[in-house]
């Protein structure tokens, strides 16, 4: 009965619009039958087969995913994959345009990420890091991550495994550190609307998506959250994008004023918002916030987990727009997903202090089994000796022009409000133009985009009426034209769908 009533809610009939334009019951247009038919080449005999041999009613309880898609769908099962591809089990080849989850940056089958895990799983499979005891990979992975951070000297590095654990600790070591310095009324922090930092506890808090609180109870009170740094949705008429920054910051500061700067220990943000729907910062923004945020003696935590290591053709999203972090989150390409892994970096001034403080009460009493995994550790050193021997920051910076251009040129489509991003990482939101004269959500145009890609043999990320792409960094320019393609004919389709649910409307 409850499970009804939310499958007709709103959000359960925009998802359900995924199934009336997805692969399954298909919206079978003359638009999708015709492209099954000319790439029937692929082992990919047609949806039914697929529907014979799925999983419809699994064991797993999937995250981010309803549950009716868990009993009544098939899932996509991945078996393999290879370069900027990956294959489901029936062998239908799919360009994964957003790299798994933001992640695979070195591409599906890179032989020197499995000969490090293999060497270092014959050699030591585990041993921790507690106690003053470690292994040489973690040692050797924290000395390579403080030489590869440039935008401001940073002292020592802590290992978690994964993004949602990084920002968890970083909550943690903050408290630490303004307790150790007699501040126990500083243990706020800020985030910003529609950012996403993770779905633990704390990082699903400090997330700005509402989502992630809905009937969680969440966010934890000690977070508050200011102005989404969206120009095209949230400039005034007239604003440019410098006077957009300028007012956000005021808003930042009047949001610490308001609140007591003595109570705000720290303000975390994305360089390039990714999950809340790809977001570059307006031009002067970090400038302003971080002048802000140094005012009232405020960290900067940067959460760098899909931006570090050449997604924006900078090593990190710091050196793209100067930002200067007391702590920086790392995860993702670390290790380019091959194993789980993620890392906080801290600046000297708060490892000091978090130093002496365990000093005074006998530990530093927070890790986890797995920080520091060798065998993790050993695939992330290899990453990075690949990130550097093939010079993959120029290689984003040549190839993500190609991506850019070709996908911004669609920007003229009716049914494209902004297409945005920058680097390799790229966001479509589907609008009537206009940011104030959006689609209805139970029409799920994002879906239907999502599903036309899918079909063509194109993983694409759909969130609500946004999609987004973020392709591994080995992408060839074969490639990025191949995922444009499927764009372009995709894009025609839904524009096609959309102007039939339009005449249905009136
Ligand atoms: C910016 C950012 N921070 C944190 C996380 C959480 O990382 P994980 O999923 O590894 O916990 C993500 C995941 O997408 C992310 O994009």
């Amino acid at each position: 009965m409850i499970a009804n009533k939310l499958l007709r809610s709103k959000v359960g009939l925009s998802l359900r619009a995924a199934v009336a334009a997805g692969r399954l019951q298909g919206h079978l247009s003359r638009c999708n039958n015709s492209f099954v038919r000319r790439n029937s080449s692929e082992a990919y005999p047609d949806v039914e087969s697929k529907e014979e041999k799925g999983f419809r009613g699994h064991d797993m309880l999937a995250p981010f995913t309803a549950g009716w898609q868990s009993t009544d769908l098939h899932p996509l099962v991945i078996d393999r994959s290879e370069g900027a591809y990956v294959y489901d089990t029936n062998g239908k080849k799919y360009l994964d345009s957003l790299a798994g989850l933001w992640c695979t940056a070195l591409g599906g089958n890179e032989p020197r990420l499995v000969a490090a895990a293999t060497e270092q799983l014959n050699k030591l499979p585990f041993y921790h890091s507690f106690w003053n005891r470690t292994t040489k990979p973690s040692l050797d992975l924290a000395k390579e991550l403080l030489d590869l951070f440039t935008a401001k000297k940073m002292g020592k590095v802590f290992f978690t495994n994964s993004g949602s654990e990084a920002n968890d600790s970083q909550v943690k070591l903050v408290w630490y550190y303004n307790n150790a310095l007699g501040r126990p009324n500083k243990k706020k922090f800020i985030a910003r609307a529609k950012s996403y930092h993770g779905s633990t506890l704390i990082s699903a808090s400090l997330s700005g998506l509402p989502a992630l609180h809905q009937k969680f109870d969440l966010p934890a009170p000690f977070v508050l959250h200011t102005d989404c740094p969206h120009y095209w949705r949230f400039h005034l008429p007239g604003e440019t994008e410098e006077d957009f920054a300028t007012r956000l910051a005021n808003n930042l500061e009047n949001l610490i004023l308001k609140e007591g700067p003595d109570t705000i220990a720290a303000f975390i943000a994305e360089p390039v918002m990714g999950a809340g729907g790809v977001i570059p910062p307006p031009k002067t923004y970090f400038e302003k916030v971080q002048a802000v945020v140094k005012k009232y003696d405020i960290l900067f935590i940067a959460d760098e987990v899909i931006t570090a290591f050449g997604r924006l053709g900078t090593m990190f999203g710091c050196d793209k727009y100067n930002i200067q972090p007391d702590l920086v989150s790392i995860a993702k390409a670390l290790s380019s997903a091959y194993m789980p892994i993620g890392a906080i970096l801290v600046s000297p001034e708060i490892s000091d202090v978090i130093n002496s403080q365990s000093n005074k009460l006998g530990s530093f009493a927070h890790g986890f089994t797995y920080s520091g995994h060798p065998v993790s550790c050993a695939v992330a050193l290899e990453a990075v000796k690949i990130y550097k021997e093939r010079n993959i920051v120029e290689k984003v910076q040549a190839i993500s022009p190609r991506f850019q251009d070709g996908i911004k040129k669609f920007s003229e489509s009716p049914i494209i409000g902004e297409i945005r991003g920058t680097g390799l990482i790229l966001a479509t939101e589907f609008a009537n133009k206009s940011p104030t004269d959006l689609f209805p959500s139970e029409w799920g145009v994002g879906a239907i985009f999502g599903a036309e890609c899918e079909k063509r043999g194109m993983l694409v990320r759909v969130a609500g009426d946004i999609i987004m792409m973020s392709p591994p960094f080995i992408i060839s320019p074969g490639e990025v034209d191949e995922l444009i393609s499927i764009y372009g004919e995709a894009l025609k389709c839904t524009e096609e769908r959309v102007a039939e649910l339009k005449a249905k409307k009136q």
